[in-house]
């Protein structure tokens, strides 16, 4: 075994992703060694189980039920957060940065709430905060936008970030499963957060995007000025007739700049037009295009989540840690944008055109009350469709393509139509998003 030089690392966390680190280190900790000349060695584990882990072959001398222990740990230099949650993370993340060491999470929740604060105390610490885990698992989007898309001005990024919704929303529509089914076989893969309800509600994505929309314009947008809907709403009713029109239901992050320097962040479920490669983004995977002033459309991709594909992004912050650290910043953390480049765009004045389903009675002069409220909204149609039924049936469904309007309007229109004493349930009311250059 070659001399390397060691640098000793703290793990919090052995959950789904934390047992990834450390068993793939386990496997690859020699190739990164050779690639790097630097050792990763995870020398304390802070777990809440100490008998399920032992059980499972994890070293006792490494374990301990107290994060404390790794920051207080004077050769550690390097904390993992993969704890999860909002509280103890914090308080870990906070410690660990005062006590001057160099912290790696996966932490979504945690930087799209704590962000600002946390980056703010790292950089009057002077250590480094890494988080490629953070933001669609395996794919290396913040160094990409951090390091290789520096020098442009970040015009868009539409996603597919989250691979729960993405799966669940896939077996939805190629294999007829229903979204209880489809739920259960994600989670039991652990692709799904340790509350699915973050996943599906679209917060897990609505987390992902305040991060992208921080490196690309500087501005940490709060929660509540990020407008999110999750998937729990969509049928095989809407699956089976977007695919007729030429589109696939995904749920995707957005997050633009338009030209009067108005920031748009936002997630919900849209129709994209199946000539789009997002169209196409199968199960679990994520693909993140990135639009430049410069480089124009890039487009990454791979699994969005999943123990070995974030465990990859992991080691990968781990390793620029401990060269930082060995090298005294030999390579860089990539750039903390200091710049704030635009004000957040309420979501009522984002544009698009629309998707409308609504169940209705089946009798005379229902499209007509409809048609009357879209126009007096100033809503063109762009077509009206409804699958035939039975004689005897007394609701249909009515699908209507419609023309772009802000959501504002939109919203009010369907809400006037929802209280109209024909329509049944709750309508579905989706985005048709145009991807930048295709239709
Ligand atoms: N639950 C997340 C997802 C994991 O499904 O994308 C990665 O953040």
């Amino acid at each position: 075994m070659e001399d390397f030089q060691i640098v000793h690392f703290g793990l919090a966390g052995l959950g789904n992703v934390g047992m990834g680190v450390y068993k793939n280190l386990l496997k690859n900790g020699e190739l990164v060694a050779s690639r790097s000349g630097i050792r990763l060695h995870a020398k304390r584990i802070a777990v809440r189980d100490v008998a399920k882990h032992t059980a499972a072959g994890i070293p006792a001398h490494l374990i301990t039920t107290d994060w404390r222990e790794l920051v207080n740990d004077p050769e550690i230099k390097v904390i993992v957060e993969l704890i999860g949650g909002t509280t103890e993370a914090y308080e870990l993340v906070r410690t660990a940065i005062q006590a001057r060491k160099a912290v790696v999470t996966g932490n979504k929740a945690l930087l799209a709430e704590h962000g600002r604060e946390l980056v703010a105390l790292a950089e009057k610490e002077n250590v480094p905060l890494y988080f490629e885990a953070a933001v669609a698992g395996g794919i290396p989007i913040i160094k990409a936008v951090r390091e290789a898309l520096i020098g442009n001005n970040i015009l868009a990024i539409y996603g597919i970030i989250n691979g729960t919704t993405n799966y669940i929303l896939t077996r939805m529509a190629d294999a007829g499963l229903s979204y209880e089914a489809a739920l259960g076989e994600a989670q039991e893969k652990g692709y799904a957060e340790a509350d699915p309800k973050l996943d599906v509600t679209g917060w897990d994505a609505g987390h992902k995007a305040i991060i992208l929309a921080w490196l690309s314009y500087g501005t940490w947008v709060k929660l509540e000025q990020v407008y999110v809907e999750g998937i729990a709403h969509i049928t095989q009713a809407d699956l089976q007739f977007a695919r007729s029109m030429g589109y696939a239901i995904k749920l995707l992050g957005v997050v633009r700049l338009d030209t009067s320097n108005n920031i748009e962040v936002r997630v919900q479920p849209c129709l994209v037009s199946r000539s789009s490669i997002l169209a196409h983004i199968s199960g679990v995977m994520n693909a993140v295009a990135v639009y430049g002033d410069i480089v124009g459309e890039t487009l990454f991709y791979g699994s969005g989540a999943g123990q070995d594909a974030t465990s990859s992004s992991v080691i990968s912050d781990l390793a620029d840690a401990a060269d930082n650290l060995i090298n005294e910043a030999g390579t860089n953390n990539g750039f903390v944008p200091h710049g704030q480049y635009g004000e957040c765009l309420p979501v009522e004045e984002t544009v698009s055109s629309y998707y409308l389903r609504l169940r209705v009675d089946d009798r005379l002069g229902v499209i007509a009350a409809i048609s009357t409220i879209l126009a007096q909204h100033g809503i063109g149609i762009l077509s009206i469709s409804q699958p035939e039924v039975a004689d005897e049936a007394t609701e249909a469904d009515l699908m209507l393509m419609l023309h772009r309007a802000t959501f504002g309007k939109m919203g009010a229109a369907r809400d006037e139509i929802t209280r109209l004493d024909c329509i049944k349930g709750v309508p579905v009311l989706l985005r048709v998003e145009a991807l930048p250059g295709k239709k």
